[in-house]
């Protein structure tokens, strides 16, 4: 059985709950990753991914996201779980608020988002009407169960280019589409993790609203909601890794 990955971003080092090894470098035909082997309490390994790398210094439109995933899957990873901070908006799920995204809406527009680029000679199009896994996200929202964590169980997540925050029409236009909450990662991650076969669950911090919705929005007050709610993510994930790896085989990437 394959290995899982946590595939973790603003304010999060994986060293506060988990016990860390050192950094390790992979090499890919897309570049070099680094990435931490993780050994969890009943001895088995995951992998932690930095989307940001470390120090958090990758924006999100320059995250290597081919070399990233690629990475993943020569690793022997088919089960991966992203954690993204994200600006709400719905104006009753304030900040704190985790959403299981099941969804997303694409607007990034400038980024390398897939791996059959044609460049082989091959058209290969990828079924993507479910891009998140569904046994994935059952473990997640039974492990928050059983950690008494309130959670929201669906969501549509939007995906902007970045790195700039939205504007305020932008967000009132993603609400009236069905958009839920908004970060600039998980899409890019769904598709390319989806065209590699290994299933992918998002567990989304709400870290403030929306632009517009509240008079001003700052970095550091994305950090630091985060900081304040993180132990629940944490807490879900290590609940819910156990009953992720007894999981063999997954309908949405056909394994
Ligand atoms: N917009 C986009 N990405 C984000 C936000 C936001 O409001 N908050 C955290 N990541």
């Amino acid at each position: 059985m394959g290995k899982i990955a946590l595939i973790a971003g603003t304010g999060f080092d994986g060293s506060e709950i988990f016990q860390t090894d050192e950094e390790m470098t992979i090499e890919t035909a897309y570049g070099e990753v680094n990435y931490v082997p993780v050994s969890m309490p009943d001895g088995t390994e995951i992998i932690l991914l930095m989307r940001h790398g470390k120090d958090h210094h990758i924006p999100p439109h320059a995250i290597p996201y081919r070399a990233n995933m690629m990475a993943l899957q020569q690793l022997g990873v088919d089960k991966a779980i992203g954690v993204n901070a994200v600006g709400g908006l719905r104006r009753n799920q304030h900040p704190g608020t985790i959403v299981l995204c099941d969804q997303f809406l694409d607007f990034t527009k400038a980024r390398p988002f897939t791996f059959f680029d044609g460049d082989d000679g091959r058209v290969v199009h990828t079924d993507i009407s479910f891009p998140f896994c569904e046994e994935l996200r059952t473990c997640l929202l039974q492990a928050a169960a059983k950690e008494g964590i309130l959670v929201v169980p669906y969501g549509t997540y939007v995906c902007t280019e970045g790195p700039r925050f939205e504007t305020a029409a932008e967000i009132q236009m993603f609400d009236r589409l069905g958009g839920d909450v908004v970060g600039m990662t998980a899409a890019t991650e769904a598709v390319l993790l989806r065209e590699l076969g290994i299933c992918f669950a998002n567990i989304s911090l709400i870290t403030n609203y929306g632009a517009g919705l509240l008079d001003h929005l700052a970095h550091q007050e994305v950090e630091s909601i985060f900081a304040a709610n993180k132990e629940k993510v944490l807490k879900i994930i290590a609940r819910a890794i156990p009953d992720m790896q007894m999981i063999q085989h997954s309908p949405c990437c056909g394994r």
